[in-house]
């Protein structure tokens, strides 16, 4: 399987200079970098914002900021290119100008690990970064998220505990027409177990978000709230979804009404 990857590496579009020296810097000031999207990933989001002409992209989860330079780097390559038949996106006379991508955080270390990135060209005028509970802002009504613009791409890759709450809100924030790209959706396989995990006193809310709870219930905890995205998404009539069993399981849905 890791020969594929790499032979599949090998003859994919290159990872740019950029990407690559944030990784390095990322790997040397943090233990643990496991938690980034690798390059497959950030080669199929920059992909989907190709294939689809994003233009507003919202991503929930910056953390070493490389799936957010990725998207950037396609948004990018689409503004030089005039296309007549590119769908026509109205300019929010108040919102920021496309192409713009707004990547939220809550943590404090990853927002400064990101800067010196986000302040090159071409991510310094498409890329806003924004250090928040991304869920609180939802909930609150952020306007820097709930834009009169719908967003084109909406990638939600933030706490797993809490993605029914947050597919709540972010389907209505996605235009029709629109892309919503969810990552850990089959989370190590435990979402076969939710069922059972959900009558499990450990994997239950109370427990699982006590502020003493052990990483065994986080997890188990998770599962439950993924496998419930996943039901809930699937009967939602606003969207077409594809499950994938790729890395950690990824949702790939549009907005149809
Ligand atoms: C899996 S990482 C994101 C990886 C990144 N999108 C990539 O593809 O490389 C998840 C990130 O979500 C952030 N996060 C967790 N809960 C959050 C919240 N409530 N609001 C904003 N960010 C949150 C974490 O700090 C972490 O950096």
């Amino acid at each position: 399987m890791q020969e594929l990857e790499t032979y599949a590496m090998a003859w994919s579009s290159p990872v740019s200079d950029a990407v690559r020296a944030q990784v390095d810097k990322a790997t040397t000031s943090l233990a643990y970098v496991d938690m980034a999207s690798g390059p497959m990933m950030r080669g199929l989001l920059g992909f989907l914002v190709r294939a689809s002409k994003a233009q507003r992209v919202l991503e929930i989860g910056t953390f070493i900021g490389t799936s957010a330079m990725g998207m950037a780097e396609a948004m990018d390559s689409l503004r030089d290119r005039q296309d007549p038949h590119a769908p026509h996106v109205p300019q929010d006379s108040h919102g920021p100008h496309a192409p713009y991508l707004l990547t939220i955080d809550k943590n404090k270390r990853y927002i400064e690990l990101v800067k010196d990135a986000f302040a090159q060209e071409p991510y310094a005028s498409i890329i806003e970064s924004v250090e928040g509970d991304a869920l609180a802002m939802l909930c609150a009504g952020d306007p820097r998220i709930f834009t009169p613009q719908r967003w084109d791409l909406i990638f939600l890759d933030g706490d797993k505990a809490h993605y029914p709450e947050y597919i709540e809100h972010v389907v209505e924030l996605l235009r029709v027409g629109g892309v919503l790209v969810i990552d850990n959706v089959l989370w190590y396989g435990l979402v076969l177990d939710a069922e059972t995990l959900a009558t499990d006193k450990l994997a239950s809310d109370a427990d699982a978000h006590k502020p003493n709870a052990t990483r065994e219930e986080k997890h188990k905890q998770k599962a439950v709230a993924i496998d419930q995205m996943n039901q809930r998404l699937a009967q939602d009539p606003r969207l077409t979804i594809q499950i994938l069993p790729f890395g950690d399981g990824l949702t790939l849905a549009t907005r149809i009404q």
